[in-house]
């Protein structure tokens, strides 16, 4: 089988491609490396040891991107390409809505003219929202509390809208805990542009001296020890369970949803302590108020991925901080 990765030189994406070519599928990689480097193609292949074609360019270049599905044949696609900064998308609503949206709304209609029907989209656990009690199911209501968020939810509804109208398509709506991690190797990781938004690319940065001190957003939340608790997954959990839900592709009904998480909740200072414990580094922090929109306590019920695609994680938060910290002390700018 033949995989159009979007956005597959990205953090999730380049980990999902190196477990692709080592089950054996053949991929082609797409990605306008806005958050992202070309250089990660050539350390795909120096994991691996494979080839692949991979292009430049953007979801909205509707010509440019048509390009791809004439010069290659195409069986699924995995579509992980789309601005995610929750923060930004609230600057800049209407940057996420047009990219994230009418780039689907592209892809869609080309994988329509080309005849490729099965779908694996990379959806988010911030579709839970604010009102539901962990640990989530996907049949709970769901709401967003950001643009970033209401983009994935929309792509949800409107994948599960074709699903009904066009009965010969096959959608994996995967929604994601909080990845983090990176590949054993060390040469592909999470490692953002600037000031991280998120958890572990902080912890990364004070590690190897880039930022001083992390502050602890809030420490009188109800959870065992005040601060925040969240369903923290390995990367390359996270990208097995992709290549699962190829393999279940066909069986499916219609769209469906899974939850990729590990089913455990973590607090802010349990993933100090664990990123202390693997790396040796002693990290500074700071407790400061909470951060508007943050819920207490978030992490996954995830039977029906185990059940249903056969795929459960399997890598502890050690795991996933020894990988963090191989990653950024041979990566450290
Ligand atoms: C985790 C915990 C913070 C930074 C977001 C998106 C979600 C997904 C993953 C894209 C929280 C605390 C964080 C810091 C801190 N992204 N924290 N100091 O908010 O759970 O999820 O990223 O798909 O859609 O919503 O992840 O890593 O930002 O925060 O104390 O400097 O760490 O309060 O409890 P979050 P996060």
């Amino acid at each position: 089988m033949n995989v159009l990765i979007t956005g597959g030189a990205g953090y999730i994406g380049s980990h999902t491609c190196v477990e692709l070519l080592g089950s054996g599928y053949g991929i082609v990689v797409m990605d306008n490396y806005s958050n992202s480097s070309p250089a990660v193609i050539g350390k795909i292949e120096s994991i691996t040891g494979k080839k692949f074609p991979s292009y430049q360019c953007d979801m909205l270049d509707y010509e440019g991107f048509e390009k791809i599905f004439k010069e290659n044949k195409i069986d699924a696609v995995i579509h992980f390409a789309g601005l995610k900064a929750v923060g930004e998308s609230v600057e800049k609503p209407l940057e996420y809505y047009r990219n994230n949206l009418a780039g689907t709304i592209n892809l869609l209609r080309l994988m329509k003219r080309y005849g490729v029907r099965r779908f694996v989209f990379s959806s988010s656990a911030t579709v839970y929202g604010m009102h539901n009690t962990a640990p989530f199911t996907e049949d709970m209501p769901l709401s967003t509390t950001n643009p970033y968020g209401t983009t994935k939810l929309m792509i949800e509804r409107i994948l599960t809208d074709l699903c009904h109208a066009e009965r010969d398509w096959k959608v994996a709506l995967l929604r994601y805990f909080n990845p983090i991690g990176a590949h054993q190797s060390g040469l592909i990781g999470e490692n953002p542009n600037g000031i991280p938004n998120n958890l572990m690319p902080y912890i990364m940065k004070v590690a190897v001296g880039k930022l001083p001190e992390l502050r602890v957003f809030g420490d009188d939340y109800p959870t065992p020890d005040g601060t925040g608790v969240r369903d923290y997954i390995h990367v390359c959990d996270l990208a097995a369970g992709h290549a699962k839900a190829l393999e279940k592709i066909d069986s499916l009904n219609g769209a469906r949803a899974f939850n990729l998480g590990t089913g455990k909740g973590s607090s802010v200072l349990d993933v100090v302590h664990a990123f202390e414990r693997a790396s040796g580094v002693k990290i500074p922090y700071r407790v400061t108020p909470r951060r508007a929109g943050d819920i207490a306590t978030c992490y996954a019920d995830c039977t029906r991925a185990k059940n249903e695609l056969g795929w459960e994680a399997k890598y502890t938060l050690d795991d996933m901080c020894r990988d963090s910290w191989n990653f950024i002390r041979k990566n450290p700018d």
